[in-house]
This record gives structure tokens, sequence and C-alpha cells, in this order.
């Protein structure tokens, strides 16, 4: 099948893309224990947006007290920034268009992967299941969260405003906001880890409220037509339960095509075992553009642009392994898989020693 409907330009918002080719958020653990993005990272980057219609940055802490996991990296200090600005410029350099996810774990999170003095806070003080990693204890029980308070809700919405605003002053053409993956505006979104009695908390009215603020902060901020937001319905990772899924993303998805985004981003379930299919939802009740992700191939996801389905398609995993993709899915050349050993490990290892096709 032609995978040609992938090779057409397209614009999201304000950002034009060369083709519908995009680079999903992939967090790779490689800054330092002060959330500096690593000195491999421009290299890292620009090789993938030479291709790419569009990358979009691994998930990025708004502040030290909004880290989970161990080295990954921030956009809240100024050695944080001046490295993001290498990376941007390398980016366009390249020839390419570069957005950031702008992130909060919530309860995702273990003390000894953030910096000290920061507290765990999330919707309720309901503990994830499941473990987290550390580089010093190895896995560990996520940290029992503390509830956040009202105030300290517009703190956080503050927090993602002005971390947009960084991203866009050192050239991001745009920012994603993460509200996807079980991460905190996911999990007010949640009937499980959000049993909150206030008006962020029962309905699917109050459930939103705080993932809206959030993205209404951002958008009024750096400008709708440069703001994405990315979610995943019925996606149970990280100890998420939407029980009233179908709905809520009902009601979410059209409380989000008022704002006029640059786009929806789209995560599918990695096992489709939920009762709505989340790409089909977000296009029949957002006018904007979607990007679907989740198990595409070249076919598959050619084929879903070719009948509306999505203007673009992102691609993870393969983009780890395969510097050049873009390349490879046009020219329909072999892909390598990726190596899951060093996906989350320091170093230049498994980051930047993928080969690039030869001789092309
Ligand atoms: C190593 C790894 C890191 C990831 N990091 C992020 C992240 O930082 N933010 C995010 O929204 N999704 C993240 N994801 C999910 C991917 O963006 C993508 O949705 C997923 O890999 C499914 O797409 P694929 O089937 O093309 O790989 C990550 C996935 C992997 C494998």
């Amino acid at each position: 099948m032609s995978t040609a409907a992938l090779f057409t330009p397209t614009k999201l918002g304000a950002i034009a893309l060369r083709n519908r080719v995009v680079m999903a958020p992939l967090t790779r653990s490689r800054a330092d224990t002060e959330g500096v993005p690593s000195r491999h990272a421009a290299q890292y980057y620009s090789e993938r947006a030479e291709g790419a219609g569009l990358v979009i940055c691994e998930a990025t802490q708004v502040s030290f007290a909004a880290q989970g996991y161990c080295r990954t990296p921030g956009a809240h200090t100024g050695e944080q920034m001046a490295a993001w600005s290498r990376i941007v410029d390398a980016a366009h350099d390249a020839g390419g268009k570069i957005v950031l996810q702008i992130w909060h774990v919530g309860r995702i999170t273990h003390a000894l992967n953030r910096a000290a003095g920061t507290e765990a806070v999330a919707p309720s003080a309901v503990q994830a299941a499941g473990m987290m990693y550390t580089d010093q204890q190895g896995l560990q029980p996520h940290d029992v969260p503390r509830a956040l308070t009202v105030s300290e809700i517009a703190g956080i919405a503050q927090d993602f405003s002005d971390t947009a605003q960084r991203a866009i002053d050192v050239g991001f053409d745009g920012v994603e906001v993460h509200s996807a993956n079980g991460y905190l505006l996911n999990q007010f979104l949640s009937t499980n880890a959000n049993l909150r009695t206030d008006d962020y908390g029962g309905s699917i009215e109050n459930r939103m409220r705080m993932p809206l603020q959030v993205v209404k902060a951002v958008s009024d901020r750096v400008g709708a037509d440069r703001t994405g937001v990315r979610i995943s319905p019925g996606h149970t990772f990280n100890d998420i339960v939407e029980a009233d899924m179908p709905a809520l993303y009902a009601r979410y998805i059209k409380a989000l095509d008022g704002l006029g985004l640059a786009y929806l981003h789209v995560m599918r379930p990695f096992a489709n075992a939920t009762d709505a299919d989340p790409v089909t939802m977000a296009r029949s009740l957002f006018r904007g553009p979607v990007i679907a992700c989740g198990g595409y191939s070249s076919e598959t996801g050619a084929a879903l642009i070719a009948s509306g389905g999505a203007e673009a398609i992102a691609f993870g995993r393969m983009f780890i392994s395969n510097p050049d993709l873009a390349l490879r899915l046009r020219t329909g050349a072999g892909l390598t898989e990726p190596n899951q050993a060093t996906f989350y490990t320091p170093g230049p290892a498994g980051y930047i020693d993928y080969p690039a096709l030869e001789g092309v």
C-alpha cells in the first residue's frame, strides 16, 4: 500500500510541517541530576528532526517538584534552558520543527528521584500501585502523595504557563501539555486517583477543571495555535482508572476543541480493550488537527490519514532505533528494532549510536 499520504505537508495551528511523520515524546533519562538535558541530546534530536515533520521532545518537568523519574529533564532553570536552546537550534538547523512536552508527574514519583525538600502531590492522598525505579535503591513503591490545595493547583497552572513561555523564548515551535499516561492531569481526570469532594473532584465537569485550567493557562500565555495536548483515553498505565471513559472524554475533548488548539495528540491504549476507539472519538469531537499514536506502521498510519481519521501519525519506539525513520518509511527500507535495555540508561549507548541508512 502507498504511504504517500504520510509525506504531504500540513499545518498544526501555527506550526507548518513538511510531512506527517511525528516523533512521539520519549523519556530517555539522559539528563543530569539537576535536570539539564544531556550534551548528546542536540545530536539525538537533530538527527531525528532532519527527516520528521515534527519532533515532540520528551516529557519535561515544569518544576523540581514535578519530577518523578530519575534523570528526566526540566525546563525551569537557566542551565536547563541553555541546553534546550542548543537542542532547538540544532533541530532548526536540520530543517525540522520541534515542540516540548511539559509535564507534572503527580503521584508517579519517589523522593530519591526528586530534589530535596520537594513533596509528592496529587489530587488526593492515594498511592499509585506499581513501583518506581531509583538509581540509588532500585525499584521502590511510589510515594504516598499529599492532596493539593486549591491555591497550589493555581500555582501548578502557573508553573506550566511559565515553562511554556520559557520554551517559546528559546525557540521551540510550540508546547505539548501532557494530559496522558497517568500523570498529574490524567490523575485529576481519573476516578481512582481523584477522590476530591471540592470543585476539582466527583463529576466529570469537576474532574476536568484542573487539566483545563492548565491548558488554558498555557494557551493564553503562548497562543492556542502553539499549544498541543496529549491524551490517552482508556489507558490504564500508571494505575489509572477512568470508570466513565467515553462520557469523560466526550466532554473533555469537546472542551479542548473550544480552545482552538494547534493539535490534539491521541495515544491509543497498548491493548485496545476499551469500548470506544479514542482516535475515532477525537476525530468526531475535535475540529482541529489530530495526531494519532500507538502501534502504527507506515501503512496503517498512511491509511488513517488518507481516510481523514488524523492529520499526522506519531511514532515512538521506532524513532528510538531509527534516527532517519522518516526516510526509511518513505523508501520502504528496513527498520532497526530498539533495545529496551538502553531505553532509560545514562550515556550515549542506545541513544546516539543507532546507525542511519548507509550511502543515502
Ligand atoms: C522509552 C519510552 C519512553 C516514553 N516516554 C514518553 C513520554 O515522555 N511522554 C509521553 O507522552 N509518552 C511517552 N512514551 C509513549 C510514546 O510516546 C508512544 O505513545 C508509545 O511508544 C506508543 O507508540 P509506538 O507504538 O509508536 O511506540 C514513551 C514510550 C517509550 C517506549
